[in-house]
């Protein structure tokens, strides 16, 4: 994109992920001011150029009141993800699934989204390059899936793959300039991946600035005509 983003919102900059994306934003665009959120995490860092706020995506009338305080923003990258906690970890088979576990995939990976676009369309629509993005994961790929296994996450991030590229089909005549991505982060090393990084193949496990760096460029580069796409860090289109 050829415009350079002003405002900016991270939401789930608490994270390994977010928290690095949040820092290569800053880099990158010396003059953005960045609105990031955290939720049970302590805010990581200051920084006068970020603006934090306490944030629970699963709750609809928050997101909605925090953007109503919002006239035009640039960019929108949703770095929330779940996939273990204290109400377990991904299944190894179908009769470990629990529909609660399920639930709370979706509620995590997938509606936060959805809530985001309907409450930030009208700000977006105000950019003159408006860019929603969000981490999903390569795992909620249908065709790519030989291994199995992990009901509930993949189920979250197909899902949150179909509201991405519905959403960018709406966008083409609501925001026509503007750009809807979902993305692949690789395997990093976070809080998120820390109980299944023993089968990483050696340098598969990436430090989420490298990830966060490859993120803005990649997003920088995008234009509308790419919107509804499943990028990997690398720049690589993956198959939904
Ligand atoms: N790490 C990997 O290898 C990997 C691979 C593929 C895809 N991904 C995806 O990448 C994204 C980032 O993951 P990560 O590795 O950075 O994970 P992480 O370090 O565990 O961070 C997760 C983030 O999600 C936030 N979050 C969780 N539930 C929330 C809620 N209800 N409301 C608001 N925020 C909430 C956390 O906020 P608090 O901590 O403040 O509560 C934290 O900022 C996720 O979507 C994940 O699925 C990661």
């Amino acid at each position: 994109m050829a415009e350079i983003p002003q405002r900016l919102i991270v939401v789930g900059a608490s994270g390994g992920i977010g928290q690095a994306l949040t820092r290569a934003l800053l880099d990158e665009f010396p003059a953005a001011q960045i609105y990031a959120t955290h939720n049970r995490s302590a805010i990581p860092f200051h920084h006068e150029r970020v603006d934090w706020r306490q944030l629970d995506v699963v709750d609809p009338d928050a997101i909605e009141t925090w953007a109503a305080a919002f006239d035009r923003v640039d960019w929108i990258i949703n770095c929330v993800g779940f996939l273990h906690g204290a109400q377990g970890g991904p299944e190894k088979n179908i009769r470990s699934l629990e529909p609660e576990f399920l639930l709370d995939n979706i509620k995590i990976n997938t509606l936060p989204s959805l809530l985001l676009a309907r409450n930030f369309a009208a700000p977006l629509k105000k950019s003159p390059a408006p860019l929603l993005a969000t981490i999903s994961a390569r795992v909620g790929s249908i065709e790519d899936n030989r291994l199995g296994g992990w009901y509930s996450y993949r189920i979250s991030k197909a899902a949150l793959n179909m509201a991405l590229k519905t959403l960018s089909i709406e966008w083409r005549h609501s925001h026509p300039r503007g750009c809807v991505a979902a993305l692949h982060p690789g395997t990093n090393d976070t809080a998120l991946s820390k109980p299944f990084q023993a089968n990483v193949p050696p340098g598969g496990l990436f430090d989420p600035s490298y990830t966060a760096t490859s993120f803005v460029a990649l997003l920088s580069r995008l234009d509308p005509s790419q919107s509804g796409q499943f990028w990997a860090w690398d720049g690589s289109k993956l198959a939904w």
